[in-house]
């Protein structure tokens, strides 16, 4: 510690009494795997996000009323256009650094994403959701329904003929909720579509709202990681229920956070530079009721578009009380009890397997049976669906007539994830039995056991009563 910042802590120190907190801080012990590193570049892609995202704001124009474009692109030179668009256009091609911070957005906001789903992923394959941390676990499925919502809300900004399709398709799944459709989609888009308001207002859910959302989870999530101590993949005759094999936050897990900001920086500004990110003049601006060719949606969003694709047109009445159409269930309640199902899993398996106590070691989830079958049922399904938001391209390139194409992936959908479920099932338990293994159901037990860590010798008794909580891994 250079002796300037040594004086500085030093008489912070009398005054704020940071010394002992700030120790427990730096000595605090983080298990090294690269998959926990996947949180963080959810994490840093967010803070490129938002450093980027406010000079943007300096130059869009959150409106679709009419302005007439003057400067260096010629292809749309004294062109009137809407004002969103225009801004854009003026950000990208007459602003110095207007493009690239523009790109670096865009690629920062695709990392953001992906690094939250394969982080998800991380979690519910190797059982991270498990007591204590259930919790974390249903903030963080919060965090990345918010940030689909950034996604999208970002996607439609600049009001080019992509995003007022979106924007069509959003305002009409909002309609078609029984009852109330109308009424919430009045007070999202400020009138029927389209509307002057739909993009201020999703201006002022994309720069204010959801961003102030995000960084409130985000802080109570990682309050919730520190607090809980991070889980940790088993380590050969360490007890890793009661103790931790990692380095400390200072200086070591704090170096590894440092260079992974700056690779992520570095990878960004690079994408930038050498991917031809979809450029909007060549869509043009939105205008409403004209649809382009091969009109998909960002990928994060495929799979509810694929939903929507390929979704029987079935209409029908409901105690005469309400009506539900084929793009409410497709477009809500599907992505509904897919969640749904995501949100009540750690309960689900706690109850199955009869599970007790904390879980700090990660469990194999071809130990898990139950876990095997549901992540790689839901997945395949999500990813099937995904697939099916391609099917007008599909049909173009294979020749398959798009009816054709539809009812591939309708039969797809509905029979692949079921039987990839119940054969991921039937294998794991044959895995099992053939080892002479079963689910365990107390870590401490799994601990001190033979066997992978999720599942112990078959003969074993469980121990009485839950030992004291952990102490030596502080
Ligand atoms: C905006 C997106 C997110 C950010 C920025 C974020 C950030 C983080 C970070 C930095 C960690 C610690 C390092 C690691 O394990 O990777 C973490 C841990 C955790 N996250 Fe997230 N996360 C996000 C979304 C999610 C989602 C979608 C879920 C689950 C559905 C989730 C559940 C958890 C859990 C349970 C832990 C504790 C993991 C453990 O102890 O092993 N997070 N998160």
């Amino acid at each position: 510690m250079t002796p300037l910042f040594a004086l500085l802590f030093d008489s912070l120190d009398e005054r704020l009494k940071l010394r002992h907190p700030s120790r427990k801080v730096a000595n605090k012990v983080f298990p090294h795997n690269w998959s926990f590193l996947l949180g963080e570049v959810a994490l840093f892609s967010l803070v490129v996000l938002v450093a980027t995202g406010v000079f943007l704001t300096m130059f869009y124009r959150p409106s679709t009323a009419p302005v007439v474009y003057h400067g260096s692109l010629e292809l749309y030179d004294g062109t009137t256009l809407p004002g969103a668009f225009e801004s854009i256009l003026r950000l990208s091609h007459d602003v110095p650094g207007g493009l690239l911070f523009r790109r670096i957005h865009r690629a920062a906001s695709h990392l953001f994403i992906a690094a939250s789903v394969l982080h998800m992923l991380r979690i519910l394959f190797t059982g991270a959701f498990r007591r204590p941390r259930e919790v974390n676990y249903l903030l963080g499925l919060g965090l990345i329904t918010l940030a689909f919502v950034a996604g999208f809300t970002g996607y439609s900004l600049p009001y080019d003929s992509l995003a007022g399709t979106g924007i069509r398709i959003a305002y009409s799944e909002l309609l078609s909720f029984p009852v109330v459709g109308d009424r919430v989609a009045f007070w999202v888009f400020g009138g029927d579509f389209p509307t002057g308001d739909v993009i201020p207002r999703f201006f002022v859910f994309h720069v204010m709202i959801v961003p102030a959302l995000i960084i409130g989870a985000v802080s109570v999530h990682l309050l919730l990681v520190g607090r809980q101590r991070h889980t940790q993949f088993p380590t050969h005759g360490v007890d890793g229920h009661a103790f931790i094999v990692g380095k400390p936050l200072w200086p070591a897990q704090f170096a590894e956070s440092a260079t992974l900001i700056l690779w992520i920086g570095g990878l960004l500004t690079a994408s930038a530079v050498f991917v031809p990110w979809s450029d909007i003049s060549l869509l043009g601006p939105y205008v409403p009721g004209e649809v382009g060719n091969n009109a998909q949606p960002d990928w994060f969003m495929f799979w509810i578009d694929g939903a929507l694709r390929i979704f029987p047109p079935l209409e029908f009445s409901v105690l005469g009380l309400m009506t539900v159409s084929g793009p409410f269930v497709a477009g809500i309640v599907l992505p509904g009890m897919v969640f749904t199902g995501l949100a009540l899993y750690p309960f689900l398996e706690r109850k199955v397997y009869g599970l007790r106590g904390e879980w700090h070691v990660l469990t194999n989830p071809l130990d898990i049976p139950l876990r095997a079958a549901v992540s790689l049922g839901t997945f395949s399904f999500v990813l099937l669906l995904s697939a099916a938001a391609t099917s007008d391209i599909l049909s173009r390139l294979s020749g398959i007539s798009i009816e054709d194409v539809i009812w591939i992936f309708r039969v797809a959908c509905l029979l692949g994830p079921p039987v990839l479920a119940a054969g991921i099932y039937r294998y794991s338990t044959k895995r099992l039995r053939s080892r002479g293994l079963v689910v365990a159901t107390d870590e401490q037990q799994a601990t001190s056991q033979a066997g992978g860590h999720g599942a112990v010798p078959a003969a074993v008794t469980p121990p009485a009563r839950d030992p004291s909580p952990v102490s030596g891994g502080e």
